[in-house]
């Protein structure tokens, strides 16, 4: 281990550092020589992530993005886990799992989806989102496989939206099975009913449900093909959604993800972490995009 952190990486090209990085990582040395890369290299040489990612983004043909409640702050919705976060004040096994909403529906729209639905009516897509849609719009990200059920990534114009943990534009009836648009029901009466008299619920995922199948199989196999995976604004912490950055690196795919915050993902299996609000870092991962696609 000595031997090598006596190497002066400062002198040398970027590319031969990687190429000897890569021989000595290999060797299960990499803490090592890694910190020591970071130390010698001068800051002015090293390259920018944002560029970087740019570069990788621009010459995709098959990007896919997974995106969590973070890309949605700066939209006004709160995220689940972290400073702020909804977990903080309720308890989801009390009030997101399925088994709650059947006991007492009529708590679990007064504490949690009431309340959504006020905060989902005022949302509007940030930078975070129409950045995606303008990536579609070049070419470059076909799906985005999505966590959450705000519709915000629709309504900033991307096409292929899987919502993965179901949609809160839609309720549901428990006995016909019918669906209803959240914007045209009554709540005059909580829990709101159905026409056949049967309580609804949102369309979304509670804790201990199933993915639905489809949503699941698309988002597994838009993963396992994929050339990049952008990972925006999830904490990675629940399965299977967390599952699809690993599907996608098993498969040789890229990892930029973008978050102000570590996650299990960063340290593991991230090719580059872009620290930072997603409504901050897109615009300007867009505008390095476009420079790269408008010179030949
Ligand atoms: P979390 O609340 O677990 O994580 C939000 C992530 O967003 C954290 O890693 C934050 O650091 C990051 N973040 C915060 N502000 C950000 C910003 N401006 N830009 C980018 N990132 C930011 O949300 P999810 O990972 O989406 O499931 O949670 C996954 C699932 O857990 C949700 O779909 C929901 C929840 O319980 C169900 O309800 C079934």
């Amino acid at each position: 281990m000595m031997a090598y952190k006596s190497i002066n990486f400062r002198n040398l090209p970027f590319g031969f550092c990687h190429f000897l990085l890569t021989i000595l990582n290999s060797r299960r040395i990499e803490k090592c020589v890694t910190i020591t890369y970071f130390f010698n290299k001068a800051p002015h040489t090293m390259p920018d992530p944002i560029e970087r990612a740019a570069d990788i983004i621009a010459s995709a043909k098959r990007a896919v993005a997974l995106t969590g409640a973070g890309i949605s702050v700066a939209s006004g919705i709160p995220p689940f886990r972290g400073k702020g976060g909804l977990w903080e004040k309720i308890d989801p096994m009390k009030v997101a799992h399925i088994d709650a909403f059947l006991d007492d529906p009529e708590t679990v729209w007064n504490v949690l989806i009431k309340e959504m639905k006020t905060v989902l009516d005022k949302a509007r897509p940030n930078p975070g989102h129409t950045g995606l849609a303008d990536l579609e719009r070049l070419g470059i990200l076909g799906t985005v496989i999505t966590q959450n059920v705000d519709g915000l990534h629709q309504k900033a114009g991307n096409s292929d939206v899987i919502e993965f943990h179901g949609s809160f534009a839609w309720q549901r009836c428990l006995d016909c099975n019918r669906r209803i648009e959240t914007s045209r029901v009554d709540l005059a009466q909580i829990p709101p009913h159905c026409r056949c008299g049967g309580i609804l619920r949102p369309d979304c995922v509670f804790f201990g449900e199933m993915i639905p199948p489809e949503a699941l199989d698309r988002s597994q196999h838009m993963s396992a093909t994929c050339e990049v995976m952008m990972v925006i604004g999830t904490s990675a912490m629940v399965q299977p959604a967390a599952g699809m950055p690993f599907i996608a690196k098993d498969n040789g795919a890229f990892i930029i993800e973008i978050n102000p915050e570590p996650t299990p993902l960063t340290s593991r299996i991230s090719n580059l972490p872009l620290l930072g609000g997603a409504e901050s870092i897109m615009p300007r991962l867009l505008q390095a995009v476009r420079q790269r696609l408008a010179s030949p």
